[in-house]
């Protein structure tokens, strides 16, 4: 049995004719932050979606020593893999409190979610003010706290997570990231998707890059950050602009 949190070998997605991801091979150490960074249309949510099961692919994936392959959704969300989506996705109509409360469903006894209730408010302070306001109602940087509020409500062990900055000021983007390091701390292993390239590899230990479906480069998050083809391409200071 392996070591590793997640490992992933040969991985490749297709949406009809379209092959999105193109035999990639990553893996994640537990307790480890790593990010897959890429352009627009690189393969990056498709890379998250095939580990949930949400997209057809082949290849093998292995969560915490067992086979994702053949299994449901739920039953990966079960074994202790949690995916905050791309756009968020929480029930608007639904109260922060409500939205929480669902992130539990697979882990409902009363005594736990009590615990995990207070671990969410002890990462996102703001969260525990607004807790019975309509999600839907709050701020977009708000929204993404209560997205990622919602997996911990699950115990996850493994967070997969899909632009967590995605159209939030910086302010906003700096305490998301702080939560994420404090998640990291308390021993879960993240796989972070990023386009906010320069955040991610100041964030991860470990990074690959998706060019075009495939693994171009990958390695140590701040050798890569002085990596002049990582510089030019994601990091806007090429010196032959
Ligand atoms: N459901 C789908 N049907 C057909 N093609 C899809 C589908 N989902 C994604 N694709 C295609 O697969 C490729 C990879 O998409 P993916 O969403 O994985 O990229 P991404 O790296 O997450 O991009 P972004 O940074 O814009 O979120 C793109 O060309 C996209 O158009
Ligand atoms: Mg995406």
């Amino acid at each position: 049995m392996s070591e590793k949190a997640l490992s992933i070998e040969n991985l490749t997605v297709t949406y009809g004719g379209i092959t999105a991801v193109k035999n990639i091979s990553l893996h994640i150490m537990p307790g480890e932050i790593v990010t897959l960074i890429g352009a627009n249309g690189a393969g990056k949510s498709s890379t998250l979606k095939a580990i949930m099961r949400l997209a057809k692919s082949t290849g093998e994936i292995q969560a915490l020593g067992q086979s994702v392959i053949g299994k449901e959704t739920h039953e990966i969300a079960r074994m202790g893999v949690a995916l905050v989506p791309e756009g968020r996705a929480i029930f608007g109509n639904l109260s922060v409190r409500e939205n929480l409360e669902l992130g539990a469903y697979v882990k409902r006894e009363a005594e736990g979610m009590k615990k995990r209730f207070g671990e969410v408010v002890e990462l996102f302070p703001r969260l525990g003010e607004r807790m019975s306001q309509n999600a839907g109602t709050l701020s977009g940087g708000e929204q993404q706290m209560l997205a990622i509020g919602r997996a911990m409500m699950a115990e996850p062990r493994i967070l997969l997570l899909d632009e967590p900055s995605l159209g939030l000021a910086p302010k906003l983007v700096m305490e998301i990231f702080a939560a994420v390091r404090a998640i990291a701390k308390k021993g879960l292993t993240i796989l972070l998707v990023e386009q906010n390239t320069r955040l991610a590899l100041e964030t991860a230990q470990r990074a690959y890059v998706l060019v075009s479906g495939e693994i171009a480069l990958s390695g140590n998050a701040a050798e890569l950050r002085h990596d002049p083809r990582v510089k030019d391409a994601y990091l806007g200071d090429s010196a032959h602009a």
